[in-house]
């Protein structure tokens, strides 16, 4: 990366953080029926999801979609649909939206409103950042690794122009 960066989460702390997100939901879905459908919203989420099914101590089946905004040239301010759909029927199913980051919540607000139209049997929403600075509305996740303040953070599956979702930890980047 370049000079501009600054760590803000290393891979103990991250560690730590998933690992305990995932003793959350280990004790929430212990003991059900079926197994929890975990649904990752792509890109970004799928590093995270795929530390926190390695923690989990109840079974679990993944899945992922792909959403996107339209409308305007911000994420936070276009209308979102989904164009990669799960393949799973979620009906009567307990499913977990996982993803990197919430800021507005547009994005989870209508996966959530577009999932739950299916008839699942629950939906939770699990984030690793939690970016509320910018959030039009309420919305809360029920499970979440971290706060974080206004800064453009990456890594961990998180991007700036699909460059540093490989990186193990999260940084914050300044604008060039
Ligand atoms: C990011 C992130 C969420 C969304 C959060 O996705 O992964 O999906 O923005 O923002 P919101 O709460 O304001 O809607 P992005 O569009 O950057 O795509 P990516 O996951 O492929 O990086």
């Amino acid at each position: 990366m370049s000079g501009t960066e600054r760590i803000l989460l290393d891979e103990a702390a991250i560690s730590a953080a998933v690992k305990r997100v995932g003793a959350q939901i280990s004790a929430d879905y212990a003991a059900r029926a079926k197994p929890p459908v975990i649904i990752g919203v792509l890109k970004g989420s799928f590093v995270f999801l795929a530390d926190l099914i390695r923690t989990l101590t109840v079974p679990c089946e993944i899945d992922f979609l792909t959403a996107k905004s339209y409308g305007q040239n911000s994420h936070s301010s276009g209308v979102v649909q989904i164009v990669k759909d799960i393949d799973a029927d979620i009906t009567g199913r307990d499913v977990i939206i996982t993803e990197d980051i919430l800021e507005s919540a547009n994005t989870l607000r209508s996966v959530c409103e577009i999932l739950r139209s299916r008839s699942p049997a629950s939906l939770k929403v699990c984030v690793f950042l939690d970016k509320n600075v910018k959030r039009e509305a309420p919305f809360e996740a029920d499970y979440k690794c971290f706060d974080i303040g206004d800064e453009f953070v990456v890594g961990y599956g998180l991007d700036y122009a699909e460059k540093y979702r490989y990186l193990p930890y999260l940084a914050a980047i300044a604008a060039e």
